[in-house]
């Protein structure tokens, strides 16, 4: 399950949506992850060695806490890459402090916290760069988390999986799953999406689970696990989901297909996400988002 996001608890603790309470209902529900999307950069300081805020550490720390007490893997998630692939020269200078000081300081993690170097490297960030910069970040963390798992996703924001085969990982360490992202068809699961210029004003999208509509996620699916057996590197699928707006009896079917496929190829997952939008729980009204949770995980 994808968490925090988004939530207000990174500015102020008392105006936290997400509660401890949270962690365990995820557990209950029948996941065994979270990814945690940080979003440290204008909590860093440029003028002091880019130091973390220690304020913000500690929500880090009281989350990764409190997945770990309910038996929930932490994938802690830098989801910066809005900044990083738009202003490049800008952030850039960023990445390699928040990950020297998160390694650095939590060398002593149990295994089952694991680094997503960067959520979607996209934008200016193209595969040369991006392998340029996974060649410098990743011997840094090696230093102080020699069998830490990392997470590493191909360029075009995990989404293009041709790109897998431009993605140039160590090829001697084997604690590197790749990940990838799905939000095919886009107009399906972006549509009334207000961000997103290109499908923002399509609405009344259906996904009927027809055999040519699941025959499209195969072969896409298809395409990564074949790059898996070949390359020998477990897959994630870190981010799948439709927006709220779209017919729920579609994102039934599709949240359904889509997960049970991923199952099939051997990919682990975690859902777009707990709150804010694409919303799995329903934290106003305390309760769970039930058919889409039934069609995560059946009963
Ligand atoms: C990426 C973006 C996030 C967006 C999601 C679905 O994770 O970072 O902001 O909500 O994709 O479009």
């Amino acid at each position: 399950m994808n968490i925090l996001g988004y939530d207000p608890i990174w500015k102020d603790r008392a105006a936290a949506r997400f509660k401890e309470e949270h962690f365990r209902l995820i557990r209950e529900g029948g996941f065994s992850s979270v990814r945690i999307n940080l979003h440290p950069f204008s909590y860093m300081d440029p003028e002091n060695g880019y130091k973390i805020n220690p304020e913000w550490l500690e929500v880090m720390e009281w989350a990764v806490d409190n997945a770990l007490e309910n038996d929930l893997m932490v994938i802690l998630d830098l989801h910066e890459h809005r900044k990083m692939g738009r202003e490049y020269d800008q952030y850039e200078p960023y990445f390699l402090p928040f990950w020297e000081q998160i390694a650095g300081r939590y060398h002593g993690w149990p295994p089952e916290v694991l680094f997503e170097l960067l959520g979607e490297p996209g934008n200016s960030i193209t595969p040369e760069i991006w392998n340029g910069l996974l060649k410098e970040i990743i011997p840094v963390i090696r230093q102080t988390n020699p069998e830490r798992t990392l997470i590493i996703g191909p360029a075009f924001w995990s989404q293009r999986f041709e790109y897998l085969d431009s993605l140039a990982l160590p090829e001697d360490d084997r604690n590197i799953i790749a990940t990838i992202h799905y939000y095919e068809p886009f107009r399906f699961t972006h549509q009334s999406a207000p961000w997103m210029a290109s499908t923002r004003d399509t609405s009344g999208v259906l996904w009927n689970s027809l055999p040519e509509e699941r025959d499209a996620i195969n072969e896409d699916f298809n395409v990564v696990h074949e790059w898996s057996e070949k390359n020998n590197r477990p897959v994630y699928l870190g981010e799948f989901g439709a927006y709220d707006s779209a017919d729920i009896q579609s994102r039934v079917l599709w949240y359904d297909f889509v997960s049970r496929t991923a199952e099939q190829m051997g990919f682990s997952w975690t859902v777009w996400q707990f709150d804010s939008d694409f919303i799995v729980y329903d934290i106003d009204n305390n309760q769970w988002n039930v058919p889409i949770i039934r069609a995560l995980i059946p009963e």
